[in-house]
């Protein structure tokens, strides 16, 4: 939102009252403390699809690699034409080891950077059973631009990984400055996630469509993200037959050097560099991880062997929820 740039891109309760935007503390340290500590389940339950062969045809027979890419409320294949390139950047953020994201857009195959935070254990996965599906670029959603050029790519993706992330609304202005004017950041969700994983791990933020506005929320906060966008992007907000909430958010203008997207650029990093140097040196922190580590992984291996509505009712339980999904 151009008339409201004072506020802190990465709000915490203190920078609410003290308003210090330009230093590392409105960084959020103890959604990234959390976020590390949910490293160990994510792990592990990819790893646990990818040791048994029966799991990971399953898994394969899900994934979207070679197959045309279809995405919902979104024709892919006439946007990338029309981007009259020879090989326009696409980028999928937050691919983990599904390939959800397929390669082939409108006939052609397409080079895709898949791209995830957890890329050196997911590399480690595919090596241990030699895989050859495309290896995984190590990079966060929040520093995009430590990645790619300004102006550079003509697609993002994400898919069930916003609302995993530190700070979503971090991860979208990251993703408007790297993208062209004219390119598109698709964004696939379930509906209200953290709610119905109870915030645990990597699950903070919730994600939704409300009166056809397309928020973003958890207990501190609600965005609505066509608002703060307004003069940068065009955000179009659906939810598919199956419930799953849809954006295809277009970017109209370039960000400014001066906007606080681009300025605070740094703050992500640094914030989630300190976090580790700290969280590691605690040994509470490094026992309970490594608990976590072992635990998740048998946990994982056993939910393989267990029927899918037995996990969600299980799930539900430990959420105190009703299973909606
Ligand atoms: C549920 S998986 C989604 C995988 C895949 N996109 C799909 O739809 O099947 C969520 C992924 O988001 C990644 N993730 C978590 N925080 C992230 C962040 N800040 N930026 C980018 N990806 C992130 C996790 O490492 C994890 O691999």
């Amino acid at each position: 939102m151009k008339e409201d740039e004072k506020k802190p891109l990465l709000q915490t309760e203190d920078s609410k009252d003290n308003d210090e935007s330009r230093t590392i503390s409105s960084f959020d340290f103890t959604l990234s403390k959390r976020w590390i500590s949910g490293i160990p389940y994510e792990v592990a339950f990819w790893r646990s699809y990818y040791r048994n062969r029966s799991s990971r045809e399953t898994l394969m027979s899900w994934s979207q690699y070679g197959k045309e890419c279809e995405l919902d409320h979104f024709d892919v294949a006439s946007f990338i034409e029309s981007q009259e390139m020879e090989n326009p950047v696409i980028v999928d953020v937050g691919c983990a080891l599904s390939y959800m994201f397929s390669n082939r857009i409108g006939g052609k195959e397409r080079s895709v950077i898949y791209l995830d935070p957890l890329a050196p254990y997911y590399n480690k996965i595919l090596d241990d059973y030699s895989l050859s599906y495309p290896r995984i670029k190590f990079g966060l959603g929040e520093t995009l631009s430590i990645h790619f050029k300004k102006n550079s790519l003509s697609l993002i993706h994400v898919r069930n990984a916003l609302d995993h992330s530190v700070c979503p609304m971090m991860v979208i202005w990251q993703a408007l400055i790297c993208l062209r004017p004219g390119g598109v950041l698709y964004l696939n969700h379930k509906p209200n996630e953290a709610e119905h994983e109870a915030y645990i791990g990597f699950h903070q933020y919730n994600i939704d469509c409300q009166n056809g506005r397309f928020v973003i929320w958890n207990r501190q906060e609600r965005i609505d993200v066509g608002h703060e966008l307004a003069g940068y992007a065009d955000v179009k907000g659906s939810v598919t037959d199956s419930g799953r909430i849809v954006a295809v958010i277009t970017k109209t203008s370039n960000i400014p050097d001066d906007h606080k997207a681009v300025t605070e650029n740094g703050v992500y990093a640094s914030g989630m560099l300190e976090t580790l140097i700290t969280y590691f040196h605690s040994a509470p922190n490094v026992i309970g991880y490594q608990a976590r580590r072992g635990a998740f992984s048998l946990g994982h291996r056993m939910m393989r062997l267990l029927p899918g509505g037995l996990i969600k009712k299980i799930k539900s339980i430990i959420s105190g929820k009703k299973a909606t999904m």
